[in-house]
């Protein structure tokens, strides 16, 4: 069983077990509350409308009682005295009125609050969803390298949704309950003291236990929660990996998997029902029991003349008009609950400040040659404690129309040399200039906007083939939207698709082979004419023959800008000006192709290897492993 499963007996934990297991910190929640309470405050006009009709349909909530109360007593006087006269049945008419009046008011006020709690919420579940998206835009790679994207995709709906939810509900009922428990008292107990005390004598316990009652329903809905977020994660890998899972035989195991989460979540979908059928029954007789002992006392007060029946049916109308808002208390308290807990969660990451962000002082890049350098950059990656650092004191100058070439085992950190140039990560060590420009001295946008990083694993939109080529530039002319599909070689596949650039990519690209993507993406890459072109290992799955053309195709692309190829075969960077072979984040060879072979160190082997169609052969299948996942 696993641990997040715990086990089902929640029926009397204290609260202080109920909140812990909630992830609430009771020292802390009432500031989250707050701030969420605060969001509704942007919006102060709605605000107050809500709380203002909210508190006015309270009020006449309150005026009914007394109405009724006084109806009965005048429709007792015209009974015992029936010769009273018009007056008194003109009394009792002008009594109906006003409680007429009373309830369709309190109607008006009661629908128009809950209009504009609404409203309210909206207006805050749309902040928050735009400040979040926002936010994601921006976090760095070192926070995605932590957390799984799936946390941060509940975070932004249902987490999200938690704080709108208490918005739009909770905070108008928690309004109103304030509001008709102590003026109510207040009138009951200047009438009388010892009914007051009978009539408000539920309160306390229906309170507790529908707070408890509240708190018990979120512990369970997050567990069924989580439940859910792994039959949708399990259903999810099952999808995505289908051939995979299709290819091992394995659709008994996964049915397995699926099958025994879906049994957890029923079983805490059905103990959801029983905590609330339970604490609704106790609730409920405990209502009745304090209704029957004030009917109880009440007859022998009005009998013994103390009160008149009138009053007796005040007090009784009381408890019926108190009895839902209290009982609500659970649905408060569950709200708060979520609030808390789901507040907690959205404002982590809204107070999150990505670490690779513009300096205070961050400057637009000024366009030059587009020269290149590396100054003794060392880099560690920040999650990897103890971990060797990815890169050593790498130097090194690439020019308009020059070719670096980077070649290594895998994990030697060429990818790492790659995503620091347009600053996914922070070098910890020397720095990387772009025409003499210190990369953390850019504007972010300026500096991404000359490297164009065409990365080793693709990624295509749901969308058009023209799209997707077209992403970093949509306003790009058609023309050079062909030149870059021809430049990488899919120019031919596309036009021959019956949909042609219209086609869809379909989903992740899932309807073309690896190749394909492949020079989908360098064309993608090509499109903006970035200063700097940087291909992570984008050959790989491109056949020798293509790769050959692609490679003449890209001399004319790239002969004014500086160029980063970055290959598993040789025989892709040997017209490079520098070849730099890494290993374990060090330089271990540099030099041009002829001076390496001359070397005869690493790479005339690895090159003498790869002639003979041994290595291509192993780092294939690594490759073809890396596209199924
Ligand atoms: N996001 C990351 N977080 C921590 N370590 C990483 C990360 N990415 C890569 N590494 C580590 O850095 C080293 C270099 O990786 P990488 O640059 O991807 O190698 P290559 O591209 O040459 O195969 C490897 O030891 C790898 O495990
Ligand atoms: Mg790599």
């Amino acid at each position: 069983m696993s641990p997040l499963f715990r086990p089902l007996s929640a029926t009397d934990d204290p609260a202080r077990d109920l909140l812990r297991r909630l992830d609430i910190e009771p020292r802390e929640a009432p500031a989250v509350l707050w701030r969420v309470v605060r969001l509704a405050f942007r919006y102060r006009r709605r605000f107050a409308i809500a709380a203002i009709t909210s508190l006015g349909a309270a009020f006449f909530n309150l005026l009914t009682p007394g109405l009724l109360g006084r109806a009965v007593d005048q429709t007792h006087h015209l009974l015992v005295s029936p010769d009273a006269g018009g007056g008194a049945l003109g009394a009792l008419g002008w009594t109906g009125a006003l409680v007429l009046g009373a309830s369709v008011l309190r109607g008006a006020l009661q629908m128009a609050s809950g209009y504009a709690s609404e409203h309210l919420g909206q207006s805050v579940g749309r902040d928050l969803r735009v400040g979040f998206f926002e936010k994601l835009q921006r976090l760095g790679f070192d926070y995605h390298d932590r957390v799984h994207s799936g946390d941060l995709i509940t975070r932004g709906m249902l987490d999200l949704e938690g704080v709108r939810g208490f918005i739009e509900n909770g905070l108008q009922r928690l309004i109103s309950l304030v509001l008709l428990l102590s003026v109510g008292s207040a009138i009951l107990f200047a009438e009388d003291p010892l009914m007051a005390a009978l009539t408000l004598s539920f309160v306390p316990f229906v309170a507790w236990r529908a707070a408890n009652m509240g708190l018990r329903l979120r512990v369970a809905w997050t567990r069924l929660q989580e439940r859910l977020a792994v039959l949708t994660r399990v259903m999810e890998e099952n999808l995505q990996a289908a051939r995979l899972v299709r290819a091992f035989a394995s659709a008994q195991f996964e049915m397995a998997k699926f099958d025994v989460t879906g049994r957890e979540a029923l079983a805490l979908a059905n103990q959801r029902i029983v905590t609330r059928s339970r604490s609704m029954a106790t609730i409920h007789s405990s209502y009745y029991l304090a209704m029957a002992l004030l009917l109880w006392v009440g007859g022998q007060r009005v009998q013994a003349g103390v009160i008149s029946i009138g009053q007796l049916t005040q007090f009784l109308a009381f408890m019926t008009i108190l009895q839902l808002p209290v009982r609500q208390i659970g649905m408060i308290v569950n709200s708060s609950a979520r609030a808390i807990s789901s507040g907690k969660r959205v404002f982590e990451i809204l107070d999150l400040e990505p670490a690779i962000r513009d300096a205070p002082d961050a400057q637009p890049l000024v366009k030059g040659p587009g020269i290149l350098r590396f100054d003794n950059v060392c880099f560690s990656y920040a999650g990897g404690d103890g971990a060797p650092p990815a890169l050593h004191d790498i130097s090194f100058t690439v020019g308009p129309g020059q070719t670096l070439g980077i070649v290594g085992p895998s994990g030697s950190g060429k990818s790492t040399i790659a995503q620091l140039i347009p600053r996914f990560y922070d070098v910890t060590g020397g720095r990387i200039t772009l025409d003499g420009q210190d990369v953390r001295s850019l504007q972010l946008a300026s500096l991404r906007k000359a490297v164009g990083l065409v990365q080793q694993d693709i990624f295509l939109f749901d969308d058009s083939l023209a799209r997707n080529i077209a992403y970093a530039a949509p306003e790009t002319e058609e023309s050079d939207l062909l030149d870059a599909a021809a430049a990488a070689q899919i120019h031919d596949f596309i036009t021959a698709l019956p949909g042609g650039y219209a086609s869809p990519a379909g989903e992740r690209g899932s309807s073309l082979s690896g190749g394909q993507r492949q020079r989908i993406a360098i064309a993608r890459g090509l499109v903006p004419q970035p200063a700097v072109l940087i291909f992570d290992d984008v050959t790989s799955a491109i056949d020798a023959g293509t790769v050959q053309q692609l490679r003449a195709a890209l001399q004319t692309v790239t002969d004014d800008r500086a160029t980063i190829i970055i290959a598993h075969h040789l025989g892709s960077v040997i017209h490079a000006d520098e070849i730099i072979v890494l290993e374990k984040g060090y330089i271990a060879e540099r030099g041009t192709h002829a001076a390496l072979l001359a070397a005869r160190g690493y790479y005339a082997r690895l090159f003498a290897l790869q002639k003979s169609g041994a290595v291509d052969a192993r780092e294939d299948v690594a490759d073809r492993r890396q596209e199924v996942a």
